[in-house]
């Protein structure tokens, strides 16, 4: 498979069944499109496909329809890792859940399982799926088993994010391995731009931009000493913000508008909201000058960064 035959996706839309479409997720169906691909068209038999934050199966059930669609099906029985712990524990999967299952019986004032609106959703494709419930921070793998497609929308904290650099990275196999990162078109996770920048001459950009996701594949193997220090992440603010603008510099030009709002966003959870502002107005004032349209998501950061004093 031409892995940047992924950029066309979204124009092939009608290629992939519309059952992969059909059910709720948080993913656009082009990130969806590009996962059902990798299954059915890159994954090699006896090698894993990790789901790291499934939630309701969206991006599960695109992996295992690609693998139900295959001729060799029969190989990839369970070859879908599908990692959650299922936990409504965050306000912004509460309001999912309940913008999405309105005549629900859900509580959603408090924290409760959805594992079984999960089951509904995979159980046209269960059998190509594995399900792992409970924390990531609890589980591990055995590096020894390569993994062929790593999806992570999982790093919602800096732990996770050194879980899946620690567990998961070291089973990517080079010249081969395609990771997905979900959350890298968001500025609230930070951390995720600064590890792949640090390690950006291991991988080389797939996709830059579909949705909220950049694919990357792993070029080469990255030393045992290198990754060792982006899990631990003892940096200091210089070198997190010189990170956090050369991914900016290094961005495709439709991904920078957002993209230069991850150092005010940073400044913000330094807890500095007095440089968090100023960076995040000059950036505004920036984008306004040169006719860019300022992205969504600064509109949601952009009162949390305000000067509190
Ligand atoms: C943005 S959602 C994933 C969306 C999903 N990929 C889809 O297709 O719609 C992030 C998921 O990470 C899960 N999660 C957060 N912290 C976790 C943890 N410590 N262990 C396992 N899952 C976790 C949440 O339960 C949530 O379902």
């Amino acid at each position: 498979m031409d892995l940047f035959s992924l950029n066309d996706v979204e124009r092939h839309l009608d290629i992939i069944p519309s059952d992969v479409f059909n059910l709720k997720t948080m993913l656009a169906k082009g990130e969806q499109a590009i996962l059902y691909r990798l299954a059915r068209d890159f994954v090699k038999p006896g090698h894993a496909i990790i789901d790291a934050g499934a939630f309701l199966g969206g991006s599960t059930y695109a992996f295992a329809a690609g693998l139900r669609d295959r001729t060799d099906s029969g190989s990839f029985h369970g070859s879908v890792m599908s990692y959650d712990q299922f936990l409504a524990d965050e306000p912004y999967l509460r309001e999912y859940l309940q913008d999405h299952f309105p005549d629900s019986t859900i509580d959603v004032s408090k924290t409760f399982s959805f594992r079984h609106l999960y089951d509904r959703q995979v159980a046209p494709v269960k059998d190509y799926v594995t399900t792992i419930e409970g924390s990531l921070l609890a589980q591990s793998w055995d590096t020894a088993k390569p993994i062929d497609v790593l999806f992570v929308d999982v790093c919602k904290t800096l732990p996770l994010n050194q879980f899946v650099l620690e567990h998961f990275f070291p089973a990517l196999i080079p010249g081969r391995s395609v990771l997905i990162q979900q959350d890298f078109h968001h500025i609230f996770h930070p951390y995720i731009h600064v590890t792949m920048e640090l390690l950006k001459e291991y991988f080389e950009t797939i996709v830059s931009g579909m949705a909220a996701s950049r694919v990357y594949v792993l070029k080469k193997a990255i030393p045992p000493h290198v990754l060792q220090e982006v899990i631990d992440y003892a940096y200091d603010r210089e070198t997190i913000v010189k990170a956090l603008d050369d991914v900016v510099t290094g961005s495709a030009k439709m991904e920078k508008p957002l993209l230069r709002y991850l150092v005010p966003w940073m400044y913000h959870q330094w807890g500095d909201s007095g440089t968090a502002h100023q960076l995040a107005e000059e950036v505004t004032d920036h984008l306004h000058a040169g006719g860019y349209i300022i992205p969504p998501q600064a509109y949601i950061a952009f009162p949390k960064m305000k000067r509190v004093d």
